[in-house]
């Protein structure tokens, strides 16, 4: 069975007992719930991939609290890891290192690095302080659906595949974190996520995305091995339209059924019976925020077509088009 509770301080002892026993805790973080085990402990991450039906040679994040456990984790901290360590941590950022041989190569899905995040959510660094150890966690869903956003996604994928969740609300930003590789001096996004593109290049003005972000070729495979899986699919059909927002409007009118819904902006007034706003155009961190429940909503509600408008790809908006892109299996249809 598993235990729904709130986050208080008696809950995250029993949660750290879970932890530290070998068991699986799901937990919020800023930016989406993760699935916790004892990093140090092969068995227990050996159930995070079982309780997700994960591929094994997709690694885990490690999350730590206290920078002084870096030193034991990875072999080297260079001046671009430093720099980015004390501008974004803790906070919604990855970063890739070489690995020390203390962290189990199941981590690492075999890779020669790990990748490390410091949350800044409180009762995310709480668990990690009274676990007393790095906490393994991908997001707490079922392989490709939708990562959880709130503590009833992890219970509607994970109940009774793990020990516990901890309900701590809805997460802030809604989409998970960047994923930066700092194994060398010039540092590459991976993921694209809370700290963008742009805020990273006042530190680093050569930073670039990997190659596959920009590029949907399929022939160029990604260097963060979870990008090359299937993501975030909601179970009906997802297409992104992009172009003259009345040419839309007519494409939606002429293909649309009652299982179709529709993800617009508040900028954009769309006749349509199923129709779900992800905020400001201007503003992507509001898409960010509702996309995922949004998928979630329509697997519920039975939605076989989902038509999503484009979202500007600025700031955060760049994670939200990457997220809307891999739920619609590469689909854009140009308008
Ligand atoms: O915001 C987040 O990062 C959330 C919360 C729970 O912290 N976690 C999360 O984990 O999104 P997950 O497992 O769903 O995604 C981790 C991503 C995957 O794309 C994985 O391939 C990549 O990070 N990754 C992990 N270790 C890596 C490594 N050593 N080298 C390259 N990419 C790595
Ligand atoms: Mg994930």
């Amino acid at each position: 069975m598993t235990k729904l509770l709130l986050a208080d301080e008696e809950n995250l002892k029993a949660a750290a007992e879970i932890i530290k026993g070998g068991g699986l805790v799901a937990f919020p973080t800023e930016t989406v719930y993760g699935l916790g085990a004892d990093g140090l402990n092969e068995d227990a991450v050996k159930g995070i991939y079982k309780a997700k039906g994960r591929p094994s040679d997709n690694p885990l994040i490690l999350h730590i609290q206290d920078l002084n456990e870096l030193t034991r984790l990875v072999k080297e901290i260079n001046d671009t890891a430093r720099t980015l360590m004390e501008n974004f941590w803790p906070g919604p950022m990855t970063l890739v290192f070489k690995k020390t041989d203390i962290v189990p190569s199941v981590i690492s899905g075999g890779l020669d690095t790990v990748a490390i995040r410091y949350p800044s959510n409180e009762i995310a660094c709480q668990l990690i302080r009274v676990s007393g150890t790095p906490i393994a966690a991908p997001s707490a869903n079922t392989s490709s659906r939708p990562s959880p956003t709130k503590a009833s996604h992890v219970y509607e994928d994970l109940k009774d595949k793990i020990d516990m969740i901890i309900d701590g609300g809805s997460c802030d930003i809604g989409l998970e974190s960047t994923v930066i590789d700092v194994t060398s001096k010039t540092p590459v996004i991976l993921r694209p996520g809370g700290i963008t593109i742009e805020d990273i290049k006042k530190f680093f003005p050569d930073v670039c995305y990997d190659k596959h972000l920009t590029n949907t070729d399929e022939n160029i495979q990604p260097k963060s091995p979870g990008m090359k899986y299937k993501h975030y699919a909601p179970s009906g059909e997802l297409y992104i339209l992009d172009g003259d927002i009345e040419k839309i409007k007519e494409f939606i009118l002429n293909n649309s059924d009652e299982n179709t819904a529709v993800f617009t902006y508040d900028e954009y007034e769309i006749a349509f019976p199923y129709t779900r706003s992800l905020g400001s155009i201007n503003r992507p961190k509001d898409g960010c925020k509702v996309f995922f429940d949004l998928l979630r909503e329509c697997d519920a509600k039975g939605i076989t077509k989902i038509y999503s408008i484009m979202p500007s790809k600025n700031g955060v908006g760049f994670a939200l088009f990457n997220r809307m892109f891999k739920a619609s299996g590469g689909k854009i249809k140009k308008l």
